[in-house]
């Protein structure tokens, strides 16, 4: 594989409910260097249907976006939104890999929620534990083949835990009809929570809490070694802050958005009325957070407890945001930096840390096999 061959031809394309951000980086001799990016929002709604004139739309952003951005390469690894997808952790014995894939279908049907036949179905190996002996109950279903049926060849002591994906086949269609509407290929399609373990986490081995905090909603995910141990979302984003200050306050939408990023959450602005309009977004984002961290602290963590969390999307920016975390978890809650490990031209320094939440899914899909 040569250096700059193969892995300078692609770049990260992120489409997110409401805009286009796409980076290029290339390898470097210490870590990527960055070659390109750029954003810009889509026109309203064009992402929440599937009418051909709104994928079109959509193509067109993209291809106007690539153009700006000075971005040659037609190959792309793009994201695909937390929220479509569906993903857990099975915990199950270890068994020869030849009869895993038959064993994993399986399960999936108890757990995946909808038809298997509707989805794309992918699934890692993320560890490996010797088995409890409550560690496995055998899911509900009969007459089903129980997959331990073949202890002869099993190493029954060990169990494994297994992330499986899910993503609806409908869903997987339409993003690739958006990048090839773009003139583009898609190189690889992956869930939004490993572009950011990719770009925010890195090599850390303590587990860490990454909250992706956008405009239709948050994503939560909780990182270790590399392995996403957890994955939640919420509808608790900044578009909803906006509306219940909007709401609240009698203000336009455009006045409450400037207010969200005026004051955010400052008791002393606005007689204190943004945190009470704002609260119940917040409690549904917190419940949904602390959730996440019972089942963790509830399953084995060989690898220590949760210090940090890492807060990215631009709603991350919202002032009094993080320490309102900080002080509700007891962990250190902190703005993440997807340029951390790249190297760019200093004079970039401002911009680039202005757009780092918004560009941290887009930083870890350019960074896939660098
Ligand atoms: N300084 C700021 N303070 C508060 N909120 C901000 C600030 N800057 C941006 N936002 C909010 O961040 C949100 C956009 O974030 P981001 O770019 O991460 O979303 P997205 O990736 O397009 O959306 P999603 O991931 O939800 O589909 C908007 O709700 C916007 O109001
Ligand atoms: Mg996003």
């Amino acid at each position: 594989m040569s250096l700059f061959g193969k892995q300078q031809d692609f770049f990260g394309l992120d489409i997110s409910g409401t805009s286009v951000k796409v980076v290029q980086l290339k390898p470097g001799p210490s870590k990527p260097t960055l070659v390109a990016y750029g954003g810009m929002v889509l026109p309203v709604g064009s992402m929440q249907s599937d009418s051909e004139v709104d994928l079109q739309n959509v193509s067109n952003a993209v291809r106007q976006v690539v153009k700006k951005a000075k971005i040659a390469a037609t190959q792309c690894v793009a994201a695909l939104p937390g929220s479509g997808v569906f993903t857990s952790i099975i915990r199950m014995p270890a068994m020869p890999k030849s009869e895993l894939a038959d064993s994993i279908r399986w399960q999936a049907k108890q757990y995946v929620p909808s038809p298997l036949e509707e989805v794309i179905l992918d699934w890692h190996v993320v560890g490996e534990h010797a088995a409890k002996p409550s560690g496995y109950t055998k899911p509900p279903g009969g007459g089903q083949p129980d997959p331990r049926a073949d202890d002869d060849k099993l190493p029954s002591d060990k169990e494994i835990e297994v992330m499986l994906i899910a993503a609806p086949i409908a869903l997987v269609r339409k993003y690739v009809k958006i990048i090839s509407g773009a003139g583009l290929k898609p190189l690889a399609l992956e869930i939004e929570p490993l572009s950011l373990a990719r770009s925010i986490v890195g090599v850390r081995q303590e587990p860490t809490v990454v909250l992706d905090i956008g405009q239709a909603g948050s994503e939560i995910s909780i990182v270790e070694n590399g392995v996403i141990r957890l994955n939640r979302n919420t509808t608790a984003g900044g578009g909803a802050l906006t509306r219940a200050i909007s709401q609240s306050l009698g203000v336009d939408a455009n006045r409450a958005e400037q207010f969200k990023r005026d004051f955010g959450l400052r008791a002393d602005k606005l007689e204190g009325q943004i945190p009470k309009a704002t609260k119940p977004v917040l409690d549904t984002l917190i419940s949904e957070i602390r959730r996440s961290l019972d089942f963790y602290r509830e399953q084995p963590h060989p690898l220590g407890e949760i210090r940090e969390m890492v807060a990215v999307g631009g709603t991350s920016r919202m002032p009094e945001l993080l320490p309102l975390f900080s002080g509700t978890f007891g962990v250190e809650a902190k703005i993440g930096d997807p340029w951390a490990n790249i190297n760019y031209a200093s004079g970039l320094k401002q911009q680039l840390q202005e757009l780092a939440p918004s560009f941290s899914v887009t930083v870890g899909l350019a960074m896939r096999e660098m």
